[in-house]
């Protein structure tokens, strides 16, 4: 990440929190994503900490960053559905369709995406793509079905490498699609998910962003779907 790079993440984190100042009260829970964009909104809300209930985070790293910023982290599971999702993306297409789980916390996000009204993605302008699969798809698997999730992938076309070394908040591990480039991506994440042994694809289509804030050199762009 070059400095500039992160000028635009940084600037982006704090677009989020103007946008979603005015809707925070004592009953709001935040869902918060992972990456370094999100550490930047993270940051930032620490400021207003007082003024809402708390966050669920989509993985440990960002849970830890929230409570160092004394915001309560709660447990999906103890609330209701989310008003509002916050989270990066490794690439994001012209119909808010994105790529995620650079960060290896793709599962875990997909679930707060799911249990959420409105996901705003915060991504710099190298994020924005005419078409998803330059950035290599992640997928999480069972440990014990890696190799054979790995050739069902090559039926599909992808070319999988294990992400070594790396195991997931879930105790799972990372393939790295590569080499092919997504055509439809609701109908490539359907098919993956239909791969026995494959917890989740990065592929974020039947649930993608609602707004996008697109940092650019001059200044963050709002989209809305
Ligand atoms: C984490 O698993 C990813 O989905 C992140 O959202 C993604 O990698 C974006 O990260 P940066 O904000 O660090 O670019």
């Amino acid at each position: 990440t070059s400095r500039h790079q992160d000028e635009m993440k940084r600037a982006v984190a704090q677009a989020a929190l103007d946008e979603i100042r005015a809707q925070l009260d004592r009953q709001t829970v935040l869902g918060v994503g992972s990456g370094s964009t999100v550490n930047h909104f993270i940051d930032l809300l620490g400021d207003y900490r007082h003024y809402f209930d708390g966050a669920v985070a989509s993985s440990e790293a960002s849970a830890e960053r929230l409570r160092r910023n004394g915001i309560t982290v709660l447990d999906l599971n103890s609330v209701g559905p989310l008003p509002l999702y916050i989270d990066g993306a490794d690439e994001i297409d012209d119909d808010f369709c994105m790529i995620k789980g650079g960060g290896a916390a793709l599962t875990r996000e997909k679930i707060v995406a799911a249990c959420s009204e409105h996901f705003i993605c915060i991504a710099d302008q190298t994020k924005r793509v005419p078409q998803l699969g330059t950035f290599p798809l992640p997928i999480e698997v069972i440990p014990m079905a890696r190799s054979h999730v790995a050739r069902q992938t090559v039926l599909l076309g992808f070319d999988p490498v294990y992400r070594e070394g790396v195991i997931t908040d879930n105790g799972n591990q990372i393939l790295d699609l590569h080499s092919l480039m997504i055509e439809d991506p609701g109908a490539m994440e359907t098919r993956l998910n239909d791969i026995t042994g494959l917890v989740t694809n990065g592929i974020f289509a039947h649930r993608g962003a609602d707004t996008l804030l697109l940092g650019t050199e001059l200044g963050v762009e709002r989209h809305v779907r």
